[in-house]
């Protein structure tokens, strides 16, 4: 195969002839295949069935707490050391509250906008047009949330190392109206990336160069442990960083055991300087009399000092499935260099760039198929991707065969839109 700008017109016309009829052959099949569910597989979620029996009649805390009665709002002992290994902070630093990682970010921004994280007259709400930074692409729902709150998303590109600093620095600097930043620091929902130390560095310090003074960075280490490599690879600790800046009341850290045990079914975390701490608690104390303790101390029983272990059998079942979407995405479009993908060591995605403009097309092929794909837009706030060109490919659910026969459709959707389009622009 040769690169497709390299290619003639007429072999152009005949590849996207054959392309056509075997995207007709797949539709007579009536496929159902779907690329969109960033959920851990059945064989995933059974690595956690000793869970269930652990708890074995013996339902004290390591402190004496009875975990079947109300209280202790932080969590219990043992469920804020399993946050701190996964967080890499301290277990005073730590409340355990929750099946979701995501609610206490939805509580978090709700708070910052109501009261203020910091108990004196800084609130959002004080800022009628409030924006938010966007590292793009990024996870839908923290868009969703941003938009259900009324905070304006701005747009700041992702690159390998993480946001564009530049692009950061002039958005913060003179608008007091920007009051937050998104991060996903390690394995990026959807490219996979891992922020770089001088970019956590910069993160650290970015309270202080933001003209708001209630600017917040929220920290949404949802892949911290999913590596599929151990030990596990560093990450610049947020926290410290902006301990020695002086800025530790304006970073807030999330993280679960989503993917790690049960999804939905676990354990969140969200991790502050002690003051924020305080008001993030006093609000969760306001919606609830105390966690779910018993999942907490079967958590904790069942994964601590075991993390890592535990996340090695998880990176034994993703591998396989990374490793065959990168053979097929290098082995059909590589040669033709028609599209840019990431290779994660870790999480949960991989992000497909098309050619400027063809991202709906590929998703409308797709689906004429029976290939579900992530709706192409989905990547960016408010559904809108500026170059219409990012798909958003999530591995780990379907089995290995439906994924190769998924990425098989894929690739060729992808190449049909591009020659196609190759060809509109020849003329
Ligand atoms: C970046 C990111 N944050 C948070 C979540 C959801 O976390 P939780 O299940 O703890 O609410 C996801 C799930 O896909 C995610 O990708």
């Amino acid at each position: 195969m040769t690169k497709l700008s390299e290619m003639k017109a007429a072999a152009i016309t005949s590849m996207a002839q054959a392309l056509e009829r075997e995207l007709e052959l797949q539709k007579s099949n009536r496929l159902s295949l779907d690329l969109t569910r960033g959920k851990p597989a059945v064989e995933q979620l059974d690595l956690s069935a000793p869970m269930d029996s652990i708890i074995n009649g013996d339902y004290r805390a390591s402190d004496g707490t009875d975990t079947r009665n109300y209280g202790q709002l932080r969590g219990i002992p043992e469920a804020r050391r399993l946050g701190a290994e996964l967080m890499e902070v301290a277990a005073d630093d730590i409340i355990c509250w929750g099946n979701s990682s995501l609610a206490l970010m939805y509580l978090t921004a709700e708070l910052a906008i109501e009261r203020g994280l910091w108990g004196d007259s800084r609130a959002w709400k004080n800022t009628p047009d409030a924006k938010v930074l966007t590292p793009v692409p990024g996870y839908d729902r923290h868009f969703t949330l941003s938009d259900r709150l009324g905070l304006e998303m701005i747009n700041i590109d992702l690159n390998n190392e993480g946001p564009d600093l530049g692009q950061i620095e002039a958005a913060v600097k003179n608008d007091p109206s920007v009051k937050a930043i998104w991060c996903v620091p390690k394995f990026s929902n959807p490219t996979g990336c891992s922020y770089s130390d001088a970019t956590v560095e910069a993160l650290a310090q970015l309270p202080k160069l933001a003209a708001a003074d209630d600017f917040v960075v929220l920290w949404d280490n949802a892949y911290a442990v999913h590596d599929f490599q151990f030990p596990r690879a560093p990450l610049r600790n947020l926290l410290d960083a902006a301990r020695a800046a002086g800025t530790e009341d304006h970073m807030v850290l999330f993280a679960s055991t989503s993917k790690i045990t049960y999804a939905s079914g676990g354990l969140a975390f969200v991790a502050a300087s002690p003051g924020v701490l305080k008001e993030i608690e006093t609000r969760i104390g306001v919606a609830s009399v105390g966690p779910d303790k018993v999942n907490q101390l079967r958590h904790a029983r069942f994964l601590g000092g075991r993390l890592e272990q535990h996340m090695a059998l998880h990176a034994q079942l993703m591998r396989p499935k990374f490793d065959l979407v990168e053979k097929v995405l290098q082995d059909e479009l590589g040669e033709l260099d028609i599209a840019n993908w990431t290779t994660p060591s870790g999480g949960y995605f991989v992000s497909l760039d098309t050619r400027p403009g063809l991202a709906k097309a590929v998703g409308e092929l797709a689906g004429e198929v029976g290939l579900a794909i992530t709706p192409p837009g989905a990547t960016f706030p408010y559904g809108r991707d500026p170059e219409d060109r990012n798909l958003r490919i999530a591995p780990s659910f379907a089995s290995l065969e439906d994924l190769k026969a998924a990425m098989q459709i894929l690739v060729i959707c992808v190449k049909l839109a591009t020659l196609r389009d190759e060809l509109q622009h020849r003329g």
